[in-house]
């Protein structure tokens, strides 16, 4: 009589349990209706403001019809082992627009934000023919991605007033980009002050120094070196390091005179410093008394290296804006 009991109550507890499942799968299974899938959504919004999807989640939610919501999805490769530099940065920069979305006047269930990574969802890049990273990809309400819903970030880079204007062409949801502010420039430069007040104070019994003409002079011209190569462009622009192509091939160099990498710049200093150089040379063998020969070989290590570096200088201006004219000794 026991065993009978225990058995039948056993039975149910299966069915329960089986019933149970099959409810939970159905209930995710991805034949939600819209209204579903919207109420998902906005909770999943509620939690945070950038989505993290897998497959299943991006067939769910952005491949299934119908629509009425954008989506912005944000390929990216955030794993140390990927070695994609920018994509932290990037994705800061979305974070930011996508927070700002949040919280303005303009916040809707017609606009969500999503990121998928490569080592959560391979399969999506694979579906997606993706090859690189990060990509920033709109998802209408109808139809499929065009060829301007995939970010054009070589030409208009990735800041967040990029993102934003980009999603504003594509979406009609014009977002105002908010920056939280950031002070750990002002922390910085207070922490400067302070050293260079305390150095001042330790050595406030010689402070002959401060006359010493080269110290201004090499200050000078770090700073107009920083500013002449595009460091400042860099900093509001954020362009990529480098550009990677899809067939492998690596440009240091952007093609165009609308935009530059950062290795460019560097590349660009360097040169510029070399011709620098060039010229401190050349004047210190003019303005110099004494040994003859010693400032021959400089004026002409000094006229080499001006020549020498102005015309790189001068062929990669070339290759950047098509028609320049002059060159000096290289093509
Ligand atoms: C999309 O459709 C769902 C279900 O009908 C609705 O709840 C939601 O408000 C709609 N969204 C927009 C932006 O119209």
């Amino acid at each position: 009589m026991k065993y009978k009991l225990y058995a039948t109550f056993l039975v149910v507890f299966a069915l329960s349990l089986g019933y149970v499942t099959c409810q939970y799968r159905t209930k995710n299974n991805q034949g939600s209706s819209l209204t579903e899938r919207v109420q998902q959504l906005m909770e999943m919004a509620m939690k945070r403001s950038v989505l993290k999807f897998n497959g299943p989640k991006f067939k769910q939610y952005i491949k299934a019809t119908p629509r009425n919501y954008s989506i912005v999805v944000m390929f990216t490769a955030m794993a140390p082992q990927r070695q994609c530099q920018i994509c932290r940065h990037a994705n800061d920069e979305f974070t930011i627009v996508a927070n700002s979305f949040r919280y303005s006047q303009v916040y809707s269930n017609k606009l969500f934000f999503v990121s998928i990574d490569f080592d959560e969802g391979s399969d999506v890049f694979q579906l997606m023919r993706l090859n690189t990273a990060p990509v920033y990809m709109h998802f209408p309400p109808k139809g499929k991605p065009k060829a301007a819903d995939t970010m054009d970030i070589q030409r208009v880079g990735f800041a967040a007033e990029a993102i934003a204007k980009w999603i504003g062409e594509r979406t009609d949801i014009q977002i105002r980009v908010f920056r939280p502010p950031n002070y750990s420039g002002t922390v910085a430069v207070v922490m400067l002050l302070v050293l260079i007040g305390g150095f001042l104070y330790l050595r406030r019994n010689n402070l002959d120094f401060i006359y010493n003409k080269t110290i201004w002079g090499l200050g000078a011209l770090f700073f107009s070196l920083t500013m002449t190569s595009g460091q400042m462009w860099n900093h509001i622009r954020g362009p990529p390091f480098i550009h990677k192509s899809q067939n492998g091939n690596v440009a240091y160099i952007h093609g165009s005179s609308q935009g530059q990498f950062v290795l460019e710049t560097y590349i660009v200093m360097v040169i510029n410093g070399a011709v620098v150089l060039g010229m401190i040379l050349m004047t210190e063998a003019a303005a110099r008394k004494g040994d003859v020969k010693k400032r021959r070989i400089f004026a002409v290590i000094g006229l080499g290296l001006v020549a020498i570096f102005f015309s790189l200088l001068l062929s990669i201006f070339r290759n950047k804006a098509q028609g320049y004219p002059y060159s000096l000794l290289f093509k």
